[in-house]
């Protein structure tokens, strides 16, 4: 068989839709007995290397679940058309709320110690500078995914022991705007030409091998497209990034 006979083409999403939708129940099952076990009383007889175990199948099915979630993501917004967006105004501030808060949960580095604002975990903070009354009209969930994609990068290509993260918002007249500022890994100069390519990965020595598709970023930015918007990013190695998604006002 030639190189090109064993290609899957794809060109509909069906296949990656498919298969993601196909993983989802088994993945189900096992977080959801996984977490039944690990919450039921008496869990404390099990052996310290059983409990551990339950512990990491748990964690990585979660981890799988997020990966075939991400999956999905992509393949729907990126197969999307303009007419299909459902659009709406949205409040920035609440929503950079809501995705701060579900970001700072996932962040497996982090430890509670107070729910005052900025949204706030030891080890990451997330800070949030938007007018209460800005909003944006824009298709509410798409506009999440792709907040949640920045503040996801943010957090995981950063190794430091204090994160701190900036979510601006602001208002230029004819567009909105809305950064995320991250004083982690950065990114190489010749790496960004990459970054929002479809499986894009930078793979080196800083920043390792991380878990995720490489996706986030192409969805990112074809989020931003169908809006009629654009994505970019400034970013200095070793110092951090910033990237700023633009959309017209309508
Ligand atoms: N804030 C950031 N700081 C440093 N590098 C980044 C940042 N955001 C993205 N990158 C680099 O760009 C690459 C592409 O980002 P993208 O979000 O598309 O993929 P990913 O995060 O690796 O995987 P996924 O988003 O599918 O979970 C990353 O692998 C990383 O090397
Ligand atoms: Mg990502």
């Amino acid at each position: 068989m030639s190189e090109q006979d064993k290609t899957i083409k794809d060109p509909s999403g069906k296949i990656l839709s498919l298969v993601s939708h196909k993983l989802k129940t088994p993945l189900s099952i096992i977080n959801g007995y996984s977490e039944a076990i690990l919450s039921q009383a008496g869990k404390e007889k099990f052996s310290p290397f059983a409990a551990k175990a339950l512990e990491e199948i748990n964690k990585q099915g979660l981890k799988m679940a997020e990966l075939v979630d991400k999956l999905l993501t992509y393949n729907k917004v990126s197969r999307m058309s303009v007419k299909e967006l459902k659009r709406e105004a949205v409040p920035l501030k609440a929503l950079a709320k809501e995705c701060a808060s579900a970001a700072i949960a996932k962040d497996d580095d982090s430890v509670a110690v107070s729910s005052a604002e900025p949204t706030a975990k030891r080890g990451t903070y997330i800070e949030i500078d938007c007018s209460e009354s800005l909003t944006i009209q824009a298709d509410r969930e798409i506009l999440k995914a792709m907040l949640e994609e920045m503040l996801d990068n943010a957090i995981k290509f950063n190794n430091k022991m204090e994160k701190i993260i900036k979510v601006q918002g602001a208002n230029h007249g004819d567009s909105i705007s809305i950064s995320v500022r991250d004083y982690g890994a950065g990114i190489r100069p010749q790496d960004v030409p990459h970054i929002f390519d479809p499986f894009y990965q930078v793979d080196d020595y800083f920043t390792g091998q991380i878990n995720g598709w490489g996706l986030g970023l192409a969805m990112i930015k074809r989020g931003a497209e169908l809006h009629g918007g654009t994505v970019n990013v400034v970013s200095d190695r070793g110092l951090g990034s910033i990237f700023t998604i633009t959309l017209p006002i309508q």
